[in-house]
């Protein structure tokens, strides 16, 4: 079978970058090597997908080179995609810091590119991987489960590693080699990090308990959002979105009370309570059961008035800045994102295609670019999709 654009991954960046060459009148052919399409869509936000961030810049993404980003994302904004969601009637709303999620259901974003897909003949085909790819003097040849496909372009969007049971290879990664390129290290990103040892011990039994506003540190970067503890560690999104800046070894640190100023507020609560226990007093600032293990653990407790002012500013300090010894990550089996992937010096910002092999294209999340928690990571795959469509 022949076809003009061959793009491996029915994922967001797939079937954007399959719109934007059908549109162009290109005969497009998209597989996917899971027995669904656009699976990821399906299970993110909650089911109701996060598709797009308002506030999306270049400095909201992860690569070896923090301006590969920017071409793309300029050239097909957020406003684009919302564009898209209205033209489709699909409800939508912001829930904080500008992410915009369905009201519904993440199915009506894989039915609205389907749909667009039919609209610009585009063929899609589940169930259907991809064995083999040649070179050859016209453009591709690729084995795949249906047979030899030859393909003038070929649009590697198979994704990262994140949730190997929804359809996530290292194939792309494989064929970005094969084709000379390099791949930059991969990690998990987004994702929960672990405590071991009497790290875990002294933290297991608060699974569940939650702290609406704490801020998590690593080095200069800071994000301030809500914080879980879990059976094995630590979760919530303010902990994802530090994890893709942690690595082994990395100071973590967390700010329990990041809106106040502590030492002062402990210091006011001396005159006020001076009969109550520091850890009922903390009690009062954080979840109780917190406030009682971090004082058996880490801090002790009085009555507030055997404390001498300088002693409540230290305990204060400590408070906002809790060190916590991570021992690691919970991996790609709950990452949403895979950090890393194919290095961007070998591809064009502007098409995405590779400057080794003419009519080879690389998008969405299988390249060096991740972005944070919010709607970014599908921003990328939208805005590199439609740039590789628009050329491919
Ligand atoms: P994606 O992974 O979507 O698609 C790749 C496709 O390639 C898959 O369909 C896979 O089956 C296929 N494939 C792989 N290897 C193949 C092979 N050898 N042959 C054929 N096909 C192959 N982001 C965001 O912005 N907002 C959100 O709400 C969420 N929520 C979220 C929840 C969860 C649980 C996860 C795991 C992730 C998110 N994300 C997210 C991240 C987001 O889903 C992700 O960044 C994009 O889906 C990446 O799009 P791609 O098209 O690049 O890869």
């Amino acid at each position: 079978m022949k076809t003009d654009v061959l793009i491996i991954g029915a994922g967001a960046a797939g079937l954007m970058c399959a719109i934007a060459a059908g549109q162009r009148g290109r005969h497009v052919l998209v597989v996917d090597h899971a027995n669904k399409v656009g699976k990821k869509i399906l299970m993110s936000g909650g089911g109701r997908c996060n598709f797009t961030n308002l506030g999306v810049t270049p400095a909201q993404y992860l690569s070896a080179n923090p301006h590969f980003a920017t071409s793309a994302l300029a050239r097909y904004t957020p406003w684009d995609f919302i564009a898209l969601v209205e033209k489709h009637r699909i409800a939508y709303h912001e829930k904080e810091l500008g992410q915009l999620f369905c009201d519904d259901s993440s199915k009506l974003i894989v039915r609205m590119l389907l749909d667009e897909c039919a609209a610009a003949g585009v063929s899609v085909e589940a169930n259907c991987g991809v064995q083999r790819v040649r070179k050859t003097p016209e453009g591709f040849s690729v084995h795949t489960a249906r047979g030899e496909v030859h393909a003038a372009s070929l649009v590697v969007a198979s994704g990262g590693l994140s949730i190997p049971s929804m359809g996530a290879s290292g194939f792309g990664y494989e064929l970005a080699r094969q084709f000379g390129h390099a791949v930059l290290p991969t990690r998990a990103g987004l994702v929960p990090l672990t405590l071991s040892g009497k790290h875990q011990e002294h933290y297991r039994d608060l699974a569940g308990v939650a702290l609406p506003l704490v801020e998590t540190r690593v080095g200069k970067r800071g994000f301030r959002a809500g914080l879980l503890f879990t059976h094995r560690g630590l979760s919530g999104p303010a902990i994802l979105q530090i994890s893709s800046y942690w690595q082994p070894g990395a100071d973590l640190r967390i700010d329990l009370l990041p809106d106040q100023d502590a030492g002062d507020w402990l210091i006011g609560q001396r005159h006020a309570r001076p009969l109550a226990e520091l850890k009922t007093v903390l009690g009062d600032a954080l979840p109780k059961r917190l406030a009682q293990r971090l004082c058996e653990q880490w801090l002790d407790s009085r009555p507030m008035r055997q404390y001498r002012e300088a002693e409540l500013s230290q305990i204060g300090a400590q408070l906002k800045s809790w060190p916590v010894t991570a021992s690691g990550t919970e991996g790609y089996r709950t990452a949403e994102v895979t950090l890393g992937g194919v290095d961007t010096d070998g591809l064009s910002s502007t098409t995405m295609q590779s400057k080794l092999v003419r009519g080879l294209y690389f998008i969405g999340e299988v390249v060096d670019v991740t972005g944070w928690l919010g709607g970014y990571n599908f921003q990328w795959a939208w805005a590199s999709g439609r740039a590789a469509g628009e050329v491919a």
